[in-house]
């Protein structure tokens, strides 16, 4: 019977990234896969496939509207939807293959089949290629990640109601797209949609969107969204989604606080209300393991759950589902149990939303400093004043940055502008090493470029802007 110092289950952001680390420790490390490939949501049917599409249609949009303004005539522009899908699939077979040759460099033995725990220190594979293995060992990871949800009544057919998975492989662009749910799918899948010809209604339950997002940001979100063209029908539940007519889809919805309803007609309904921890035949219950009210696994600070070994991080633990963060818990545990001090700092995990412009978030929002009565500064700077972005013709947006009243140190920051994504890290850099706005702000910025924004916003804490 093959014997490890840790079996990970699920090959996600997480597990792999987990597996990964212990194997460069000095640990020997199976990790279970019950998907073809490896990768998990993420490099699979998440963040990979969607950020190809995000990127192909931004292209297509720029083709057909906008490089005209630059003086560069193309003609008639067509669109190619099924060269578009299969790139996307071929970035995501180049990821998954990669983890691939990761695993094998590092010596980490990847089992395709799925797992479930049959003991403390043991996990049953039911083999892909049929037949079961146990493999016996010290430690346990879950890291199984998570799966969409629908709507009570409400059934994905992946054709006409798609989840974001169904919502990446549609074979023609639909002519009304609604989206159910104003969060980082719906805005980022009705983005790609939109940009590609559909018409898109975001109906939401909340009368804003973004919920976790500081709500200036998201307010300038959604005015920049609905000058693109998408509509937003806030504070608006759908009650029933019909799907009898072949013609098309019929939603009917009412406002959340009750009262008359409504239909509206559209041909394909993305569902993007959330996810779900994905614990479903790991035998969690036989062997003692205790979720929560809402089926997520508690661990304590070490990762561990309340079965000492055995250990859970990602989607399926509490917290923010963002694949980084479940990477750099997989590096921790990894760490943990080689006997090293592994941790993270959830006070520093950046979230961003790849529309365009992107938002990159991090830290506090100005609501959680009020609500937690901590005294604050903001500097906020737009990018039209910014040269670079003029150049390169992206100014909507802002780069804010909240500072303690007293201390000066950098709380959060919230992007919303051309490369957000990539200049957060700028930010999160910063709150690692407990720096002040005034260190953003005397640190050189090379000219032109969009981070120049960053020292403006961290400059404009103090009131002393140079180009506003
Ligand atoms: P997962 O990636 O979900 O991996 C879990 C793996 O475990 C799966 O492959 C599953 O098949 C496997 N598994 C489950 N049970 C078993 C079993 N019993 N036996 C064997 N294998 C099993 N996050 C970002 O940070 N940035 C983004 O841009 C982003 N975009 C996204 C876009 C979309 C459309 C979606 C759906 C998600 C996106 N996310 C993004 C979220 C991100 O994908 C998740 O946070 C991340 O994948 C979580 O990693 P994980 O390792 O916890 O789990
Ligand atoms: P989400 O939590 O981001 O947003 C769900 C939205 O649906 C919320 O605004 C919520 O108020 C709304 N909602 C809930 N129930 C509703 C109802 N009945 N009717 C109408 N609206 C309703 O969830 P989403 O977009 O499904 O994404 C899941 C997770 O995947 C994200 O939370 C994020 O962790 C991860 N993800 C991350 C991305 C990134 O980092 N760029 C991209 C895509 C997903």
């Amino acid at each position: 019977m093959a014997s490890y110092d840790l079996v990970v289950i699920g090959s996600g952001p997480g597990g792999y990234v987990a597996a990964i680390r212990a194997a460069q420790l000095g640990l020997s490390v199976a990790c279970v896969e019950k998907r073809a490939t490896l990768g998990g949501t993420c490099l699979n049917i998440g963040c990979i496939p969607s950020k190809a599409l995000l990127q192909s249609s931004e292209r297509y949009e720029a083709a057909k509207h906008h490089l005209a303004d630059h003086g560069v005539q193309v003609g008639s522009v067509k669109l190619d939807l099924a060269q578009m899908m299969a790139r996307k699939d071929k970035v995501v077979e180049a990821n998954t293959k990669g983890v691939e040759f990761l695993f094998k460099k590092n010596k980490v033995r990847a089992v395709a089949g799925t797992g479930r725990i049959t003991g403390p220190n043991s996990v049953t594979v039911a083999l892909t290629a049929g037949g079961e293995e146990v493999l016996e060992t010290k430690a346990i990871l879950i890291a199984t990640g998570s799966d969409s949800v629908s709507l009570p009544g409400v059934e994905i057919d992946e054709e006409r109601v798609v989840s974001s998975t169904g919502g990446l492989t549609l074979k023609a662009v639909p002519k009304h797209l609604v989206v159910i749910g104003a969060g980082y799918i719906g805005l980022e899948m009705g983005s790609v949609w939109g940009r590609l010809g559909a018409e898109v209604t975001v109906v939401e339950y909340l009368d804003r969107i973004t919920p976790t997002m500081d709500g200036e940001t998201a307010k300038t979100l959604q005015r920049i969204l609905e000058k693109q063209g998408m509509k937003f029908r806030l504070g608006t539940k759908v009650t029933k989604v019909d799907t009898s007519s072949k013609k098309g889809v019929t939603l009917t919805v009412e406002p959340a606080a009750g009262g008359a309803a409504e239909t509206i007609a559209c041909d394909v309904v993305l569902v993007a209300v959330g996810r779900r921890p994905y614990v479903d035949g790991l035998g969690l219950a036989e062997v003692g393991v205790t979720v929560d009210e809402r089926g997520r696994v508690p661990v304590d600070h070490h990762f561990r759950t309340n079965v000492p070994s055995i250990f859970a991080i990602g989607d399926v633990i509490p917290g923010a589902m963002l694949a980084h963060k479940a990477e750099d818990e997989g590096v921790a545990v990894a760490e943990l149990l080689a006997g090293h001090a592994g941790h993270v700092n959830y006070d520093v995990i950046p979230a961003v939303i790849y529309t365009a412009p992107e938002v990159g978030s991090v830290g506090k929002t100005e609501e959680e400093l009020k609500a937690a009565g901590i005294a604050y500064k903001v500097g906020k700077f737009p990018f039209t004043a910014n040269g670079r972005a003029r150049a390169n013709g992206a100014t909507d947006g802002f780069a804010k940055i909240l500072a303690d009243k007293t201390t000066d140190r950098v709380l959060g920051a919230h992007i919303i502008g051309p490369e957000a994504g990539t200049l957060i890290a700028e930010i999160a850099v910063a709150m690692e090493f407990g720096a002040s706005a005034e260190d953003v702000a005397r640190t050189c910025h090379a000219h032109p470029t969009l981070n120049e924004a960053v020292k403006e916003a961290a400059l404009a804490v103090d009131g002393r802007a140079l180009h506003m």
